[in-house]
């Protein structure tokens, strides 16, 4: 796979991040989005993503909405840039303070569906296929602040309400959920990729509604990310994916892709890239590789710009070097031994019944554990010569 003609596409709120904190304010100036997409596009980039108020500053009239929205649909005119997704801002204004669509006050979640189903206009008009939803602000800090099953069952209304708008109106959008454990509230409502695919079981029919999960937030629960997406995958509602680096279990970092848990990244490339190595026919991730990451407080604009190439170039260099790893004959031959192809041979052989299954003396009666007990799988040995493509 040639890594020149991967689709990369940054959120418009990642390079356009002023650099402000909980503790400081920004450190850069604000810049003009429209700016930022002719810049992206001459770094490289295919497309682009962002929230209504990335481009159109909240409480803005209709002919301010306008003329912003113009800008940059000829910036993307211009460059030939995709629109690939947008999303609502439902966290940055205080009025959603205690969540959108779960607040506990009602004209708050009517305001936050209105906002939405503005955007899923937008977003038609705009051609983009996905329409992101992160719960940032759903969630608490205190248990009881929420009767935990009207949360759910306000959660639940909001996505199949925006589902039924999308049907309602016969637009070809796809929701994607993107799963975060806490930050900015204590708690946030469907944290993990789990979580989500659990509630998507229970939305009314959910069919339009997958997920866009992101590094650095699977990460913040300890847990792995290309687990998550072979999960998400494996239930085909990979939707889109947000790629960045973190550094373990602490607040969100939104590092540049690869500059977290490098060996991760290389497995989560990997698998995108080159997909389970012994089920061809499985689902596979056909969207944008999309970065949403920060660039750090400390940069200037001459770094901010470093920071984009950086994510395409640290996942053209994981590709390219996921490719090696694959055509090794030597990782093939070790991927023998360790039994990945064995697991993908169902355990019941085709049309066995359980007849032939009690018959069958070698599977219990005359089985010998010791033999297996002492099987050498060699997954270090498959992972070392991983990480020699890694680091080699
Ligand atoms: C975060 C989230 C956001 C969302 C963005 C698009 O941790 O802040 O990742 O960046 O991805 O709001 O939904
Ligand atoms: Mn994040
Ligand atoms: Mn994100």
């Amino acid at each position: 796979m040639s890594t020149s003609n991967i689709n990369f596409s940054f959120g418009l709120w990642t390079t356009g991040w002023s650099g402000q904190d909980q503790f400081g304010s920004a450190s850069r100036a604000h810049r003009n989005p429209a700016d930022d997409v002719r810049k992206l596009a001459e770094l490289g980039a295919w497309g682009f993503t962002f929230h209504d108020d990335d481009v159109v500053p909240f409480g803005s009239d209709d002919a301010t909405r306008t003329r912003l929205l113009g800008e940059i649909k000829d910036a993307a005119a211009e460059t030939g840039m995709t629109i690939e997704m947008v999303t609502t801002n439902l966290f940055s204004h205080p009025v959603f303070k205690d969540g959108g669509v779960t607040s506990n006050d009602r004209s708050v979640r009517r305001f936050a569906l209105r906002k939405v189903l503005r955007n899923i206009d937008l977003t038609a008009e705009l051609g983009a296929e996905r329409y992101g939803m992160w719960g940032g602000s759903e969630g608490t800090e205190y248990d009881r602040a929420k009767d935990l099953n009207a949360a759910l069952d306000r959660y639940r209304e909001g996505v199949d309400t925006v589902a039924a708008y999308i049907k309602e109106k016969g637009y070809d959008i796809k929701i994607a959920l993107e799963p975060k454990p806490n930050e900015p509230r204590g708690d946030i409502f469907l944290p993990t990729i789990g979580h989500a695919l659990g509630f998507i079981a229970e939305l009314e029919p959910g069919d339009i509604v997958g997920l866009n999960p992101e590094t650095g937030h699977e990460q913040m629960a300890g847990l792995n990310y290309t687990h998550g997406l072979a999960q998400a995958l494996w239930s085909e509602k990979l939707f889109h994916i947000d790629l960045n680096g973190q550094r373990s279990i602490k607040f969100d970092q939104d590092l540049v892709f690869g500059h977290g848990d490098l060996t991760s990244a290389f497995f989560t490339v990997d698998l995108v890239e080159n997909g389970f190595p012994a089920s061809p026919d499985a689902p596979r991730y056909t969207g944008p590789r999309h970065f949403d990451y920060k660039p750090s407080r400390t940069e200037a604009v001459e770094g901010v710009w470093d920071s984009a190439v950086a994510n395409m170039q640290m996942y053209k260099m994981l590709a390219a070097k996921s490719d090696a790893y694959r055509a090794d004959p030597e990782v093939q031959e070790a991927m023998k031994v360790a039994g990945l192809f064995e697991l993908a041979q169902p355990t019941m052989a085709a049309g066995e019944t359980f007849a032939d299954l009690f018959a069958d003396k070698s599977s219990f009666e005359e089985y010998d554990p010791e033999i297996a007990a002492n099987r050498d799988y060699g997954f270090v040995r498959l992972n070392q010569l991983a990480l020699k493509h890694l680091i080699g």
